[in-house]
């Protein structure tokens, strides 16, 4: 992405040899311009064949145009709702919100979007073990896919604050799996020393096949507004993975004519895992990793492997960066919990950064906002008992919804059932 050297795609690769920068998958626009159309993806919506019934594969020619359907690992993933929220539009100030649910995907969170093209990217290249450094959701995935690709899958863990839900799914699906003391950032540059050594691939979204799996996450929420723009993209930045492909789909879809502007583009990061969000206050002339702490645990990280690439997306969408508190992020799920809709800690992230953006002017109410929210809510179930408990250590529940208890006995469901007319009995 700096010098423009240029590798061909059948080789096992992450940096540039020549910069050490990071990789883009190249794709022929020009030649793309001529052969598609709104009409090429919406002709294939619905449809059962295999690999276009994913809302990956639906858009192949912007993904791995030219990969054979034979070697393509899919679930198949995405095709994830996108919901109206009223309610919740109304609490952050704007008219129109919409979230963008990618909990929905087969393993309960976006990574499966970036699996599918890394998975399909091991198979091209004829390798036998996968693996990824991870907060938890990528595991799962990485889990997942490599099951189904029959290849090994092996993920390193950091030793605490894994959510319970992501490490049993990567037991489950039967990656090998190692907790590692020490934190995300360690783990993730120790992945990589590894995987060099003993000949395994590295599905970290350093690996540019994933992010373009996860660039489809732009191009099926544009879609399902019927390729209008929506003027905020709002989504959560730990590794920076995601809000660098969506900065690439963008990108993509305005230089073929598929948009006729560009969204801007809203990073949340949490407070105590912030590197960006400080970048950014100097306009990105400094950057400095950290060492990371926050409640929503698939966002604790210092050092963000792709934070030049997502410095590139806010240059892009003229888009910004903020932070919020690790109460913002747990106030903000429990709303969208309460909803019906549910997410995980870190997609807090989204409504709480679109409260504060229109807070703070940046988002103006009349605008619309789409929310990206980014793992499905049985992903961390003991920060959600934990908040409603009122346990979640230095965060208040601000809407708690707290267990009763009771004994087998009508008298007592009634105090708790109807406890006025209790009181005054
Ligand atoms: N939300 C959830 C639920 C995540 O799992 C992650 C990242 C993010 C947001 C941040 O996305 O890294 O692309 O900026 N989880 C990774 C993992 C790091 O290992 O599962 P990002």
């Amino acid at each position: 992405m700096d010098c423009g050297q240029q590798y061909p795609v059948n080789v096992v690769i992450y940096t540039c040899e020549r910069c050490g920068g990071l990789l883009d998958l190249c794709h022929d626009l020009d030649t793309l311009r001529q052969t598609i159309t709104h009409d090429t993806f919406d002709q294939r919506l619905g449809t059962l064949e295999a690999p276009y019934n994913s809302g990956v594969w639906r858009y192949k020619e912007l993904i791995y145009p030219n990969v054979s359907n034979d070697l393509i690992v899919s679930r198949p993933e995405g095709n994830t709702n996108l919901y109206r929220a009223p309610k919740l539009a109304q609490w952050a100030g704007v008219e129109t919100l919409y979230l963008k649910h990618e909990g929905e995907n087969p393993t309960g969170s976006f990574k499966d979007r970036g699996m599918t093209g890394g998975l399909t990217q091991a198979r091209v290249l004829g390798m036998k073990r996968v693996a990824c450094a991870s907060t938890g959701n990528t595991s799962a995935s990485l889990a997942a896919y490599a099951a189904i690709a029959g290849l090994e899958g092996i993920v390193f863990f950091q030793n605490k604050d894994i959510a319970l839900g992501k490490l049993a799914q990567a037991i489950a699906y039967g990656a090998t799996a190692i907790q590692i003391s020490a934190d995300f950032d360690r783990n993730l540059e120790l992945v990589r020393e590894v995987a060099q050594a003993l000949d395994i691939y590295v599905l970290n979204s350093v690996n540019p096949f994933r992010l373009e799996g996860q660039k489809s996450i732009m191009f099926e929420t544009i879609q399902q507004l019927r390729w209008q723009v929506p003027d905020w993209i709002v989504c959560p930045g730990g590794n920076l993975g995601n809000s660098s492909a969506f900065g690439k789909a963008l990108h993509e879809l305005y230089e073929l004519g598929f948009i006729d502007r560009m969204p801007r583009l809203a990073i949340i990061q949490a407070a105590g895992a912030n590197p960006l969000y400080r970048s950014y206050q100097t306009n990105f002339t400094e950057y400095e990793p950290m060492h990371a702490e926050t409640v929503a645990s698939a966002i604790k990280i210092g050092s963000p492997v792709n934070a030049r690439k997502a410095m590139r997306t806010i240059r892009w969408t003229n888009g910004v960066v903020e932070q919020v508190t690790d109460q913002e992020i747990m106030d903000a799920k429990a709303l969208i919990d309460r909803q019906g809709i549910g997410c995980e800690p870190a997609s807090g992230c989204s409504l709480a950064g679109v409260r504060k953006l229109v807070d703070a002017g940046v988002i103006k109410s009349n605008e619309t906002v789409v929310g990206i929210l980014t793992g499905h809510i049985l992903k961390d179930p003991e920060a959600t008992i934990d908040y409603h408990d009122g346990d979640l250590k230095g965060i208040t529940a601000t809407y708690p919804n707290r267990l009763h208890r009771s004994e087998p006995n009508v008298d007592m469901l009634r105090a708790i059932l109807e406890p006025h007319e209790t009181a005054s009995a």
